[in-house]
């Protein structure tokens, strides 16, 4: 058998990347393949961090090593998340991807969402950080179990803290007691999230995801006016009575030209003891929104008493109880959102990355 290293790299560039559907010899992503000894050695850039695509490409490299009769490779991962571009007063210029989760309406699980989507990305091996933009309800105290002030090293620029790994900011670090109601009117409202995104040591962060409030979308505005935003998560229920708020805050999306991601269907069905399932709040919310949002449905998040209990705990359910469906459900939306975050890049600007010329004007134009 002949395993000159041209071989492998013959072998290795016809088998197609999950994520772009494109060959990895397209794509660019084989390097440095060698041989030392009798063991074979390359590396595969992959643009996900997410554990189910490195599985899937490893058993497409299998099989195309089986096909040339070649012997296993060891393969390093090299991830690299792609970036958005960003702008010459870009206020997160190290922070690869801004997400927003929101939704028009409240209680229907924005935060839970947020905060797990946040730790399953961690979890996964990206570097993430959770900004609760609810100025008025923040959550991430609670959620994350943490309190205390953030503190600053040179006197400019605050310290997120830290938990699980993620990197945290909220009002409610800030505020004496993160009970007391936050009376400020819109403009201040503007200037705290200008901060939380300028004033921030984020450092440098695959994916930041903003935890947003209810409403209108004014946050959603402001945010968009001030950095290049990568995509929107829609939060929503099952329920006919909740959609109306939330088919608002698509249009507002769609009105602004911030791209929609995605939609996740939250609390969407209860699982009995034996495993039957019951809508217990109707059924199609998540599936009409999506349509309406012309966005994949991302997935649909069970209600289970585990998830607000340990939400309660200051443990996210990713993190505590990783085994539930509801936490399954939720680390298999963040490996989808990965996905689709990759791919938005590469619609915008191709496999390498970086945009062509005529194309970063255009996009400036459109903001
Ligand atoms: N899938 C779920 N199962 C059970 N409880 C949930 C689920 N999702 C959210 N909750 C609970 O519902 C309440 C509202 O969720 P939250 O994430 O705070 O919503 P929002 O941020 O949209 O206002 C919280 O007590 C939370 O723990
Ligand atoms: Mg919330």
């Amino acid at each position: 058998m002949n395993t000159d290293t041209s071989n492998f790299s013959d072998a290795l560039s016809t088998v197609v990347d999950p994520i772009f559907e494109k060959t990895l010899g397209e794509l660019g992503s084989l390097s440095n393949l060698r041989t030392d000894g009798d063991q074979h050695y390359a590396t595969v850039r992959i643009s996900s961090p997410s554990e189910a695509v490195r599985e899937e490409l490893q058993r497409r490299i299998e099989r195309a090593l089986k096909v040339h009769s070649l012997p296993t490779v060891q393969i390093e991962w090299d991830i690299q998340v792609p970036t958005r571009e960003t702008v010459s007063n870009d206020p997160l210029p190290e922070v690869r991807n801004v997400i927003l989760v929101m939704s028009g309406k409240g209680g229907v699980g924005k935060s839970t969402v947020a905060a797990n989507l946040a730790l399953a990305l961690g979890k996964a091996g990206a570097r993430v950080g959770l900004l609760d933009a609810d100025i008025y309800g923040p959550s991430v105290p609670t959620m994350f179990g943490i309190a205390g002030h953030p503190s600053s090293e040179d006197g400019k620029r605050i310290v997120p803290l830290q938990r699980f790994g993620i990197k945290l900011m909220s009002i409610g670090f800030i505020l004496e007691d993160p009970r007391q109601a936050v009376v400020w009117r819109g403009p201040m409202v503007h200037g705290a999230l200008q901060q939380f995104l300028r004033d921030v040591a984020w450092g440098p962060l695959d994916y930041l995801v903003l935890d947003l409030p209810p409403g209108t979308g004014d946050v959603a505005l402001t945010l968009s006016q001030q950095a290049r935003i990568t995509g929107v998560v829609v939060v929503t229920t099952p329920q006919e009575v909740a959609l109306q708020d939330v088919y608002k805050s698509v249009s507002m999306c769609h009105k602004v030209r911030l791209p929609i991601l995605g939609v996740v269907e939250n609390m969407s069905y209860f699982l009995d003891d034996r495993g039957m399932r019951h809508e217990l709040f109707g059924s199609g919310g998540g599936q009409a929104v999506a349509e309406y949002a012309s966005a994949p449905l991302l997935g649909q998040v069970p209600i289970e008493p585990s998830v607000r209990e340990w939400g309660d705990r200051g443990t996210p359910v990713v993190q505590s109880a990783p085994n539930t469906p509801a936490a399954q459900a939720l680390n298999e939306i963040a490996d989808q959102l990965a996905t689709l975050v990759a791919q938005s890049h590469f619609e915008r600007h191709g496999s390498k990355q970086s945009p062509p010329a005529d194309e970063a004007k255009r996009l400036r134009v459109l903001r």
